[in-house]
């Protein structure tokens, strides 16, 4: 709930600012008060009139609307709010931002306000992808600002990709992560989980009997305790967490890359099952059987160890990396020497020979492996693991 959280809101010009009307519903169902800001091009798309009937209160769109000066100053009105909500937040809206612009009323109210800050993107996939645009996020995230989304869709000009506002439901998921005071708020925690698909032809695919439910849990947990989350999921079948920035990859090089754009971070947890190999060449075409009886040779290729490439960065390195190792003989012996093999600050290494019925079941019985030693942790269900480690991570950070 967010009963009595003041919310400035912040609409950009762009046409999922009609999202950002029945975001204003959802937010005022769940007790929160909206003040919106309207840019002159969010004006084009949404009108005032709308915005405020539905927020109950006034718009703001002007600067140097006098009346405005006389009741609220923009310094007052820029922290009169809990958190600002850019949404959508245009790719100008974003440049903006980024270089400390101050030539209109939203870009001043960023400025000079003193809360945490949550955007959430909008724009055309081409738009997103710039290397402009990513820059002034990267910039962005350092600066602190919070993200939520954007999603992967068809998008209203007609192209298909990364670029659509999250959902007004996401929005509110994510606005409550940020409101919530809890150990974690503003830090942001990249989290990687499921299994990896690699393909063998268009048809066929290696994978895992990870499910992902680790690995939801743990981003759940971090999320509640007010983080900032990035999931990075293979095809799992545990349902995703709430309250997360969902990044949906199919193979270990799709969750290499989506990891390294979602850096810098001050915690990385790596929970998935990634295939070791893939095809050294996956076919284009399906391969058939040619009726002499012969077999198919199929080639493997390394895949990237992720969880090392991260621990071993030179530059950007997240506070605390922790990695998974799931054994089946010698469990904290093979951990221990894991950790100080892909270089990373925690392992929690588990049992997963079949008779223990962790892989893919609803419990799990871990040892947390670090520098100072190894600490075995009771059998608990995972979501209780989840809370542990979430709990002993806010405490690494603090
Ligand atoms: O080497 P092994 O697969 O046992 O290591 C397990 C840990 O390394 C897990 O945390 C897993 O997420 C991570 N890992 C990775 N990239 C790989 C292989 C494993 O991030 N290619």
């Amino acid at each position: 709930m967010l009963t009595g959280r003041r919310i400035l809101l912040i609409i950009g010009g762009g046409i999922a600012a009609f999202k950002s009307l029945d975001l204003i519903r959802r937010l005022r169902e769940r007790g929160a008060a909206v003040t919106p800001v309207l840019t002159p091009a969010g004006a084009e798309f949404v009108t005032p009139l709308s915005a405020s009937a539905l927020a109950g209160t006034k718009v703001y769109r002007d600067l140097f609307d006098l009346t405005d000066e006389a009741e609220m100053g923009h310094i007052e009105l820029s922290r009169s709010a809990d958190l600002v909500v850019v949404a959508p937040a245009t790719a100008d809206l974003m440049a903006k931002m980024a270089a400390g612009l101050a030539n209109d009323l939203a870009s001043t109210l960023l400025l000079a306000t003193d809360k945490a800050v949550l955007a959430a993107p909008a724009m055309n996939v081409r738009m997103w992808e710039h290397a402009a645009t990513q820059r002034n996020v990267a910039t962005l995230r350092g600066d602190g600002i919070l993200f939520v989304g954007p999603d992967e869709g068809d998008m209203a000009c007609g192209e298909y990709g990364p670029g659509r506002m999250a959902e007004p439901l996401a929005i509110v998921a994510a606005i409550e992560a940020a409101l919530a005071a809890g150990p974690l708020a503003g830090r942001r925690v990249i989290v990687t989980s499921g299994p990896t698909h690699e393909p063998i032809d268009p048809v066929r695919y290696i994978a895992n009997r990870s499910s992902g439910a680790q690995g939801s849990a743990i981003a759940g947990a971090l999320a509640a305790l007010g983080a900032e989350v990035v999931f990075v999921t293979g095809p799992a079948s545990a349902p995703m967490p709430a309250g997360v920035q969902i990044v949906a990859v199919e193979t270990a090089r799709e969750m290499q890359a989506a990891v390294a754009s979602a850096l810098p971070a001050d915690a990385a947890v790596f929970a998935a099952a990634v295939a070791d190999w893939r095809m050294a060449a996956a076919s284009d075409h399906k391969i058939k059987k040619d009726g002499t009886g012969s077999l198919p040779v199929l080639e493997f290729a390394e895949n990237p160890d992720i969880l090392a490439g991260v621990s071993q960065m030179a530059e950007g390195r997240p506070v605390l990396v922790v990695g998974f190792a799931a054994e089946t003989d010698d469990v904290i012996a093979n951990a221990t020497a894991k950790r100080k093999r892909k270089g990373c600050d925690w392992i929690l290494a588990n049992d997963v020979s079949p008779v223990t019925g962790i892989m893919g079941g609803s419990e799990n019985a871990v040892t947390l492996i670090s520098e100072s030693g190894a600490e075995t942790w009771p059998r608990m269900s995972k979501a209780e693991v989840a809370t542990r480690l979430a709990a002993r991570i806010a405490e690494a950070l603090a």
